[in-house]
């Protein structure tokens, strides 16, 4: 199969030095991309900044912006059969970036934030016959959460995790369906859970 996987944190400039973003450090993804790799698949890893060396044997794109990563997707999307998104996409951007550093004044500083796209809901709504695998990092109500968002971004699977997975190299998740069944639950290092993922799409998403 030929594989999107999306990794990693995005950032959102405030000023041309300063960023929104968040603690991912691409571990889940990068796993993905080796294991969905190794076993033989054609691989398109679209990732924000990380420490993590591009892997062997995949087509790396390397992005910053929730706008940028949603670009690299779309120009892929037609050639690939179905999308992982481990990436953490920032859900809110400054509404505008400022030119330039923005100087303290010695008073407080009240940012204007708008959403972002929705990378995998877009992805999702063009997915045609191909196939989507979400990412869903609950700190509560997690279940009835992690179900809505696979409804709105037109998943056929979520992976449901918990915040302290965040720049973890373990990790323990469970696999949701649409019908709101757990088809696993998994816990162990990111390559081994990335191992069972991949294993999990070739059996039950790959035509
Ligand atoms: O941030 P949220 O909990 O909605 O993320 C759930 C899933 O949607 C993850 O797979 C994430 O990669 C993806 N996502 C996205 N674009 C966004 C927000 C999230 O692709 N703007």
């Amino acid at each position: 199969m030929h594989i999107l996987i999306t990794a990693g944190p995005t950032r959102e400039f405030i000023d041309d030095v300063r960023y929104l973003s968040n603690a991912s450090s691409g571990q889940m993804g990068y796993a993905l991309a080796i294991a969905a790799a190794a076993a033989g698949h054609q691989v398109v890893l679209i990732s924000g900044p990380t420490l993590l060396s591009p892997p062997a044997g995949c087509e790396f794109h390397g992005i910053e912006t929730t706008a940028e990563m949603l670009a690299a997707c779309e120009s892929v999307w037609p050639d690939c059969d179905g999308v992982i998104a481990a990436a953490a996409v920032c859900d809110y951007r400054p509404a505008q970036r400022i030119a330039g550093k923005i100087a303290k004044t010695g008073n407080g500083l009240t940012l204007d934030l708008v959403e972002t796209p929705d990378i995998l809901a877009t992805l999702g709504a063009t997915r045609g016959t191909r196939w989507n695998v979400g990412f869903a990092l609950e700190a509560q109500d997690a279940y009835a959460r992690a179900i809505k968002k696979l409804q709105r971004k037109h998943c056929d699977a979520i992976v449901l995790n918990h915040p302290s997975a965040i720049g973890a190299s373990e990790n323990t998740v469970e696999l949701l369906l649409p019908s709101g069944e757990s088809a696993a639950h998994w816990s162990g290092r990111k390559s081994e859970i990335a191992i069972l993922l991949i294993a999990w799409i070739e059996a039950n998403l790959a035509k």
